[in-house]
């Protein structure tokens, strides 16, 4: 496997090394060999090459496998000029790839739930994916605009955009619990209308899915209700962000989260947090994010997954041992908190 890491800012060198770590355990456990290479995106890049993503990042990361981001952003970059934004980065390099879909599993493994925003019994057995458009919606639709006191943003969609993204949700069903509930707000929207309307012609080719539709608010309440009786989340741009920083609350924490952007040329993985300048080089971070994320690419892109079976029963394992860093800490834990060091080289171990 060839991949291109790209660590970015804050604590994204520090849970991509360990997420590499990982990987590298892994790989050399089965003999198999892994060649990665590291290039500087955001903040990182704009100082050693004057821009957060240069042509030559993006042709690597078009001739490679996949693709580990650790996350952009930092705190002196606020007042820089647009095109230095670190976050202009990450942008232009999903849109340079093509990525049309992301995927967000949320899980609460036993070893967790204490973690969880929820009550116990909530929060018990969670285990769910979002699969969310990420190349259309509002956050790309034409006319957009701020004028004299009136801004505007276009929401549109194709027939074809919700196709592929549906027809991925039903794939990524059909190896979980074949359960999709397509999340719209089709009593107030035309491009919902569109979007159930398409989401239900799919779903007829799928007849081993078990399929339903529902209106966004209802979903965003049984996803603080009863979680777990979601199992693939298939929804649109903006939707997705919101129930799937939603879903990290269920679980506990944004650091524990992994995504895989897919669709494109080559395959996307990051954990869903930026690089939290508040605790970006304490060794505090929780590696676990970026960890999923190299679980999913191993599953996704990779072929691996017997690999990714070893390490999530090696993280299961860590945290059913107590072990867990700042951010999943409760009162009720037994050991203090552990570094990011450390809880990695128990994972390795
Ligand atoms: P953030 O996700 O960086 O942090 C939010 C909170 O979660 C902070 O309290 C942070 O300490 C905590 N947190 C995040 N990751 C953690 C981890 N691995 N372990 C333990 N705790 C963790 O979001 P925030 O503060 O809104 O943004 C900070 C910077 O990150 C900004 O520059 C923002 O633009 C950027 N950002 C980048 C993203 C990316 O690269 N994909 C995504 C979101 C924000
Ligand atoms: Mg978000």
């Amino acid at each position: 496997m060839r991949l291109v890491v790209l660590p970015g800012d804050g604590v994204g060198p520090e849970v991509t090394t360990a997420a590499v770590r990982v990987l590298r355990a892994a790989f050399a456990s089965r003999g198999l060999p892994l060649d990665i290479a590291t290039r500087a995106v955001g903040w990182a890049a704009v100082q050693t090459e004057g821009a957060p993503l240069t042509d030559d990042t993006i042709d690597a990361c078009r001739a490679a496998d996949a693709v580990l981001l650790g996350a952009v952003g930092h705190p002196d970059a606020e007042h820089a000029p647009a095109h230095l934004r670190p976050e202009a980065g990450l942008l232009a390099l999903r849109q340079a790839l093509g990525c049309w879909g992301n995927l967000r599993p949320a899980r609460v493994p036993d070893g967790l739930i204490g973690a969880s925003a929820l009550r116990a019994d909530r929060a018990r057995g969670t285990d769910l994916v979002v699969v969310r458009e990420l190349g259309g919606g509002l956050y790309y639709g034409e006319p957009r605009g701020d004028d004299r006191g009136r801004a505007w943003n276009t929401l549109s969609y194709t027939e074809d955009e919700v196709r592929r993204i549906a027809h991925l949700a039903f794939r990524v069903a059909s190896e979980r619990r074949r359960r999709v509930t397509s999340v719209d707000k089709a009593n107030v929207l035309e491009t919902s209308k569109l979007w159930r309307r398409v989401a239900e012609e799919v779903a007829l080719q799928y007849p081993e899915v078990i399929f339903e539709s529902m209106l966004v608010d209802r979903a965003a309440m049984e996803l603080a209700l009863r979680p777990s009786r979601f199992d693939v989340v298939l929804t649109s741009n903006l939707f997705g962000d919101i129930l799937s920083d939603q879903a990290a609350g269920v679980v506990g924490s944004l650091g524990a989260l992994g995504s895989a952007s897919v669709g494109g040329d080559t395959d996307l993985y990051e954990p869903v947090h930026g690089s939290a300048p508040d605790i970006a080089g304490t060794g505090r971070a929780n590696p676990m994010g970026a960890i999923a994320s190299v679980t999913l690419m191993l599953r996704t892109t990779g072929g691996l997954p017997e690999l990714a079976d070893d390490i999530d029963a090696s993280v299961e394992a860590c945290l059913g041992d107590g072990l867990r860093t700042d951010d999943l800490a409760t009162p009720a834990d037994a050991s203090p908190p552990v570094g990011t060091h450390a809880f990695t080289s128990a994972v390795v171990d």
